[in-house]
Formats: structure tokens, sequence, C-alpha cells
């Protein structure tokens, strides 16, 4: 168990929730007692975490499960739609799906791919939150972006997946204050490398792909990289009352690998 922490009553909606750190957060906040909606393109990597998440819930709550593509405009109004619909209601909303991108400048299908990495990991960002706000002004609830540390450290050739991720971080920032007046929290996670598909949605295979995590695993100063339950411990520390008092912030959840100047 992650947390003590008590979401009962709590209404959650977490993007890229059929795997990696979004699946695990799903699990950490049904545990808690939350009604979590889940989401992704995957279908069945969606049940298979439905059934997680109602395996841990003490009043065994079934989460609702919406497949879509947070890159489209439909999907996402389709996605805030169903969980009021469903629910009536949104505390807490965790916007996490995200993909990378290798793409050095001189890449034929640079605008494509800047299209990409925009649409997934900032657009949807933006407009999932303009959908909410009314919602979560009514509940005061509170908004967890996932960024990246490469949203402060530049990488060679990520730069279309840095600038999405820092543009995350000021957009989180601005919000902050926009929407403090109305008892909205917004911050952000900054993460550094954790061990999930992320790379292997990369193009990276399954073998390549654990052999970046543990040679960057040794550059860390903790010895490791991270796991997805060290950013779903953040998220429900952040989206809990704990956290009343914080807002606007970049929590940077990184072994110290910044620090220690290695990403
Ligand atoms: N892993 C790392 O090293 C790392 C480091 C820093 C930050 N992050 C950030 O952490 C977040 C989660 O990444 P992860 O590591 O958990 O990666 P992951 O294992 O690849 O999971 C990504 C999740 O996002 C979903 N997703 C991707 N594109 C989507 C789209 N267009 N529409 C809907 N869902 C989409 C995927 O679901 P489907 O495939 O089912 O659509 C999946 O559930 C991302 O924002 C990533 O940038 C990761």
């Amino acid at each position: 168990m992650s947390t003590s922490k008590n979401f009962s009553d709590k209404v959650v909606l977490i993007t890229g929730s059929s795997g990696g750190i979004g699946a695990v957060t799903a699990v950490e906040f049904a545990r808690c007692g939350a009604q979590v909606v889940i989401t992704g393109r995957n279908a069945d990597n969606l049940s298979e975490v439905a059934k997680q998440c109602a395996a841990v819930s003490p009043k065994g709550l079934k989460p609702l499960e919406v497949l879509a593509d947070v890159s489209k405009d439909v999907d996402c109004k389709r996605l805030i739609d169903s969980t009021i619909s469903a629910f009536k209601r949104l505390d807490i909303l965790v916007n996490n799906a995200g993909r990378g991108m290798h793409c050095p400048i001189t890449d034929t299908a640079l605008l494509d791919k800047y299209r990409e990495v925009m649409d997934t990991n900032l657009r949807s960002v933006i407009y999932l939150t303009h959908l909410s706000v009314e919602h979560l002004e009514k509940t005061k609830g509170n908004i967890i972006n996932i960024s990246s540390i490469v949203a402060l450290k530049p990488v060679s050739t990520a730069f279309l997946y840095s600038m999405s991720k820092c543009a995350l971080d000021m957009f989180t920032k601005c919000l902050a204050l926009e929407l403090g007046p109305k008892g909205i929290r917004v911050n952000v996670i900054n993460p550094g490398a954790v061990r999930t598909n992320f790379l292997q949605a990369v193009g990276l295979t399954k073998e390549q792909s654990e052999a970046a995590y543990s040679e960057r695993g040794v550059q860390y100063p903790v010895g490791r990289v991270g796991e997805s339950i060290d950013i779903a411990n953040a998220i429900l520390f952040l989206a809990s009352d704990e956290a009343s008092f914080v807002t606007g912030i970049q929590f940077v959840s990184d072994g110290g690998a910044l620090n220690a100047n290695t990403s």
C-alpha cells in the first residue's frame, strides 16, 4: 500500500491509465476508496487495470473504463461527458497520458511528429482542463499534470518531447494562478526515468528498454531508476488534502538525476 490517504467519495480521472504510471496510480486511488475513471486506447489493457482496481477497492467499486485517444478533441469531450454522466462530479484530474519522441531537426516527418507530440502531451491537457474547470470548481478539486525532468534539462534529438513538457510546466503555473481563486489547485510532477513501457512505445525493443533503464539506474544518485509506484505516491500526496496549501509547484521525483546532471 502506498499511502494511508482516504479518497472515499472522490471521483478521480487518470488519463493514460491502461499502463505504466497511470495504471499504478489508478490502482492506488482505488485502494484509497476513490471511484476511478480509467482511460487509454488499448481495451484489453484497460480491462486488466479495471480488474486490479476493483480487487483493491474497499467497497469493490468498479472503475469506469473509457476507450479514448486524448490527441482527439472529440474523445477528450466524450471522456469528461462520460465521467460526469456516470458520477455527476469530478474531484481530481490526473493528466498523465503522454508519449516520447525521437526527432532530429532534419527529420523528414518533423511537422507530423510535432503535431503528434503536442496533440498528445499538451493540447489534450489544455482541452481536458478547459472541460473540467466547471466541475472541479464545484468540488474544490485539483489537477496533477505529469511532465518530465527533460522539461528542465535539454536532451539532444528529443526537443519535441522536452518542449511539450516544458510548456506543460508553464501551463500548470499559469493555471494555478487563474484557478486558485476558484478553489482549484494545479500542480505538476517531473519524473526522472521510470521503468514502464514508455521507451518501447517510442520504438525500443524490450531488451533495449531494459538495458537503458539499467544503465541510467547506475548513474542515478539513489542507484536505481524510478518505479511507477514512486510517481503514484507523489500524485496521491499532491491530490490529497495534506497538500491543500500547495499549488503551482513542480514536484521533481527523479532519484537525484537532475542534480547529478543525467536524465
Ligand atoms: N517512463 C518514464 O521514464 C517517464 C519519465 C518522465 C515522464 N514520464 C511521463 O509519464 C507519463 C506516463 O508515461 P509512462 O511511463 O507510464 O508510459 P507508458 O507505459 O508508455 O504509458 C503511457 C500511457 O499513456 C497512454 N497513451 C499514450 N498515448 C495516448 C493517446 N494518444 N491517447 C490516450 N492514451 C494515450 C497509454 O495508453 P494506450 O497505449 O492504451 O493508449 C498508456 O496508458 C507520460 O506523460 C510520460 O511522458 C515518463
